[in-house]
Parts: C-alpha cells; sequence; structure tokens
C-alpha cells in the first residue's frame, strides 16, 4: 500500500519493548513507539491501564504513534481511521482489518511487551428476529463497508450485492492519485481479495444494475430480469459524473473517472499523448493534473471559477492550490470553458486555441437516484434517511453518496460525496439492519492529495461568512477555519494531522453534549 509522502519519520532509535521501557517515559495520551522483534509496537498509557498494538493502521500503513488517542480508542493521523486499544479492531472506515495486540506486564516501574495475543473479533449482534437476507445495491464504499460490517457482527444469512460495475468493489480515491500516476500497482485497487467474498459467503453480482425496487413485495429486478428478494435492503448506488457535451469533441477523446476502468482508459491514452486539457478545477479534475504530470503529460486545466476548488475552500486555499500545481508545470485558463473542440485544438469561451490529444473532464458529480425515485422513496437532491439512515420505507437503508442525513451539529441534512463517510455510513447502516439502532453521528472528513500535499477537511460548510488562517498556508503549516455567526462549521489542516483529529474530536462532542 502507498505510503504518504510528507510524513514525518518517526525516530530510529525505538525502545525494545521485551527489554522493558521505564512508565514515566510513555507519554499519556500519545503513546510511545518501539518494537518487538522486527514489528513496530504503540505502547499506550491510559491511567493505570497499559496498552500495546501494532504502530501502522491498517489502511495505508499512517503511523499512529503520531495519531490521537482517545479514551480507549487510537486514531490514525492520515484519513481518521480509529482503532480499538483493547482488542484491535478497527472501530471506524477507512480501516477495515484489525492491528495486532501484545500483552503487556509491569513490574515496578518497568512495563514489559510480552506475546501476541489472539484477535478478539468484534462483539456480534445479536437480535431476535434478523433479516431473512440481505442485499446490497451498490458495489462501492458505502456498500463494501456494509457487507464487511455484517459478517463482521455475526450476521449469517444470505447476503447479496449487486453492483453495475464490471470490477469488484475498489479503492475509488486511488483511481485519481497513486494508480493514476503510475506509483500504485493495479492490485492494490480492489477493496479486497477475489476470495474474500466466498469466504465471507457474499454472493457478489458484478454487472448488474437494479432496475426496478418494488418496497412493498420487497423484491428488486436488474436489467437482466433477474429478481433478488430481501429482509432488508441497502441503497448504496453512489454518483455518476456530470456529463458535459463539449461540441466537436469525439467520444475516444473524451474521458470521465469514476471507475477502475475510466482510471485504466486515461493511462491508456496518456500512453501514446503528449497533452491534455482537464476541464474543471475541482479535487477529481487537480488530482487527474498531479498525477498526469506525474507521467509527463503537459496538463492545461480549463474551468469557471477565479481560484481552483474555491467554491469548497475559499480562495485563499485556492490561491495556494493554484501556485502548488503551476510550480508543477500545470497551465491555468479560469474564468473559461471549453467552447468547440476540432481534432487536437480546444478552443476556448475567450477565443484561445490550445493543443491537447484527449480532454479529462471532471466537472462534479450527480447521485444515482434512478432507483429510489423509482421505488418512491421520499427524496430531497438525494434518498431522505433519518438519524439510522433509513430511508422512508421500512427495512430499507441508504448509505454514501445518495444519502442525506440529518448533521447532528446543525440539524439541517447534508449530503456529502466523502469516502470515509460513505464507509462509515455503510457500517452503521449494516449495524441497524441487524436492529443495532445506532445514530450516524459521524463528523464528515476528506482528505485529497495533490503531488506529495495531502488536504485534510474536517466538517462541512456550504457556506461561510469568515475564513480564519492560522500559520502559513503557502508554507504548508496551517489550519483554515470556516465559520458561520461565529460558529466553526469546518477547518482544512496542511500537515497538521493531529490537529486535524482533535478538531474532528471536539466536533464530535459538542454533537454529544451540545
Ligand atoms: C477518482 C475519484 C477520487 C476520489 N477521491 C476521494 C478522496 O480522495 N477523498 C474522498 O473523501 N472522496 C473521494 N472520492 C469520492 C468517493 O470515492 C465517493 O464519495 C465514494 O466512493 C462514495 O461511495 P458510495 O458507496 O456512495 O458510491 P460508489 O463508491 O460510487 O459506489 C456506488 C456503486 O453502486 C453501483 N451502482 C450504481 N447504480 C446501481 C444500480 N442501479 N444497480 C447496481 N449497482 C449500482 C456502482 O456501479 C458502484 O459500484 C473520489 C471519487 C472518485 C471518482
Ligand atoms: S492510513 Fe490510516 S486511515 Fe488511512
Amino acid at each position: 500500500m502507498p505510503a504518504r509522502d510528507g510524513a514525518r519519520n518517526m525516530s530510529s532509535e525505538k525502545p525494545d519493548f521485551k527489554l522493558g521501557v521505564r512508565l514515566a517515559t510513555i507519554p499519556e495520551g500519545r503513546g510511545l513507539l518501539g518494537t518487538v522483534g522486527e514489528e513496530e509496537v504503540l505502547l499506550v498509557r491510559r491511567g493505570a491501564q497499559l496498552f500495546a498494538v501494532g504502530a501502522r493502521c491498517t489502511h495505508y500503513h499512517g503511523p499512529l504513534a503520531e495519531g490521537l488517542v482517545i479514551g480507549d480508542e487510537v486514531r490514525c493521523p492520515w484519513h481518521h481511521a480509529c482503532f480499538s486499544l483493547r482488542t484491535g479492531e478497527a472501530l471506524r472506515a477507512p480501516a477495515f482489518d484489525p492491528v495486532p495486540c501484545w500483552r503487556v506486564e509491569q513490574a515496578g516501574e518497568k512495563v514489559f511487551v510480552k506475546e501476541k495475543l489472539q484477535p478478539a473479533g468484534s462483539d456480534p449482534l445479536s437480535q431476535s428476529t434478523p433479516p431473512s437476507s440481505i442485499v446490497i445495491i451498490g458495489g462501492g464504499a458505502a456498500g463494501l463497508a456494509a457487507a464487511d460490517m455484517l459478517r463482521r457482527k455475526g450476521y449469517s444469512g444470505g447476503v447479496t450485492m449487486l453492483s453495475a460495475d464490471s470490477a469488484p468493489p475498489c479503492d475509488r480515491p486511488n483511481l485519481s492519485k497513486d494508480f493514476l500516476a503510475g506509483t500504485a500497482p493495479d492490485d492494490w485497487i480492489p477493496l479486497r481479495p477475489p476470495d474474500w467474498y466466498s469466504q465471507h459467503k457474499i454472493n457478489l453480482v458484478l454487472n448488474s444494475r437494479a432496475v426496478a425496487l418494488d418496497t412493498k413485495q420487497k423484491k428488486i429486478t436488474t436489467e437482466d430480469g433477474k429478481t433478488y428478494d430481501y429482509g432488508a435492503l441497502l441503497l448504496a448506488t453512489g454518483a455518476d459524473p456530470v456529463k458535459l457535451p463539449l461540441e466537436g469533441a469525439s467520444p475516444s477523446q473524451t474521458f470521465y473517472l469514476r471507475s477502475f476502468a475510466d482510471s485504466k482508459a486515461i493511462i491508456a491514452k496518456a500512453a501514446s499523448a503528449k497533452r491534455v486539457v482537464v476541464v474543471g478545477a475541482s479535487f477529481i479534475g487537480l488530482e487527474v493534473a498531479a498525477s498526469l504530470r506525474a507521467r509527463s503529460i503537459d496538463v492545461q486545466v480549463v474551468a469557471p471559477e477565479k481560484f481552483p476548488m474555491e467554491k469548497i475552500l475559499g480562495p485563499q486555499v485556492g490561491a495556494f492550490i493554484r501556485h502548488l500545481h503551476e510550480s508543477h508545470g500545470v497551465v491555468f485558463y479560469l474564468g473559461e470553458t471549453v467552447k468547440l473542440v476540432d481534432g487536437n485544438k480546444v478552443t476556448l469561451t475567450g477565443g484561445q486555441t490550445i493543443q491537447a490529444e484527449f480532454i479529462v473532464l471532471g466537472v462534479g458529480v450527480r447521485p444515482a437516484l434512478a432507483l429510489a425515485e423509482q421505488a418512491g422513496l421520499k427524496m430531497d437532491r438525494g434518498i431522505l434517511v433519518d438519524e439510522y439512515l433509513q430511508t422512508s420505507a421500512p427495512g430499507v437503508f441508504a448509505a454514501g453518496d445518495t444519502a442525506r442525513w440529518p448533521d447532528p451539529r446543525t440539524g439541517e441534512p447534508v449530503r456529502v460525496e466523502h469516502w470515509v463517510v460513505a464507509e462509515r455510513q455503510g457500517q452503521t447502516a449494516a449495524k441497524n439492519m441487524l436492529g443495532a439502532r445506532e445514530k450516524f453521528a459521524g463528523v464528515p472528513f476528506f482528505w485529497s492529495q495533490h503531488y506529495d500535499i495531502a488536504i485534510n477537511y474536517v466538517g462541512h460548510a456550504e457556506k461561510w461568512d469568515s475564513i480564519h488562517v492560522d500559520g502559513d498556508i503557502e508554507k504548508k503549516d496551517c489550519a483554515v477555519t470556516y465559520k458561520r455567526d461565529g460558529r466553526t462549521l469546518a477547518v482544512v489542516t496542511i500537515f497538521r494531522d493531529l490537529e486535524s483529529l482533535s478538531v474532528e474530536s471536539e466536533m464530535e462532542r459538542q454533537v454529544r453534549n451540545p
């Protein structure tokens, strides 16, 4: 799995925990990094309790020693996965697999890490009448996370995952980052190995688009005429790229990016091209720009806004992102759109003509709502769900890019398009299908990667009336706070991972104790 550039290196002078360390050297709340044999171990002190767990996150190997300890959990600094210090369980996505745990022994003032413990597994959810079978529509972030959680929680009924994709659930964020840049091989992309589905008795049906849903008969019909009955259902159909017709452009020169196949098609085209026009200066467009620069393609970004990503991050961060990309050779045409394409000539609305063999469009996505609309579910620019992620139809849940849920911090219904949110909603929906009645109170979080810079975003701010910058954006050391009526709605950080985790934790605390 890829390591994130720019992460601080951990000290090479790591204590050997088998030989013991002094109790006083283990800092409360952060933990001490050391080794047991060949393995890196994090030793954590919580008052009188001591825990030893694997020091690398099972998502992308983030350094847990640089993360945040909250209660008996440790959170990863990179993408905020959360692990139990007691059992090692990955309690929150984007990690699914546990970290190992070791037995700890204290002798006077010295602490020793002893043998590795057997994985404890997750506490099963016991329900008197679990659903007879569960169908998940969508083989993406939310769908896979739900399937994983159903089995983790001991659900033994049938689980079917219907996916319109031709590929099993994949690490979608990577498709515009390392994979597109050529630094992640194909086999990093599937979220689970091929035999995982059969091992967990998950009936994954690919190339299978659901076209009709009857919530009274509890029946789904797919494009090929097959029908599936369900006891409980999760709608996790995600989103589709917005298609922008470009006058004169041929299908063989225009590309969108959502699926593994899309990313491979761009890579294949880039192999014989020198120049690209990227239409759109938001996350996907600019990640594509960065990745294609890594392939030495001349990148020209055309977008109507004044600053890249201005709508979501404001002008200050937008200006920084522009400079960052320009320093890597990207040329921007802002305040413009494409007027006409004629072969390799791309004419802009301002009249200028630029050259490109191909065009990648990243102009936003639209939630995939056709099925929910056909089924007559309550909608509001997304599928409306309650705090348990249940739709207006009993036994039917929705998660991910399609779901609009009540944000407990503001009371407003929100819908976001973030990987971690989709996965965490999938996990909560799965538990609720088994009767857990868990409210989805997760604080939205996303990250975006541009060259060696990761931008982390916590919270949700569609509109703000002030932006406060702490630190220096250009020096890549900052926390940017977006406020409305004096209230912090969201915080962007660059190389302040711990602060990002602290903000998330504080926002969660506000939900618990408003
Ligand atoms: C290239 C790229 C990079 C991204 N990078 C980031 C990032 O860095 N950070 C971040 O937070 N977010 C990122 N995102 C956004 C993130 O991937 C999405 O928010 C997330 O995938 C949403 O999960 P989901 O389960 O709702 O939908 P998806 O992951 O899109 O999965 C939806 C699934 O449903 C299937 N489907 C749709 N309709 C039907 C139907 N009728 N029947 C059967 N199956 C159906 C689709 O084929 C697909 O398998 C990125 C997205 C893309 C495309
Ligand atoms: S590396 Fe830990 S959450 Fe991604």
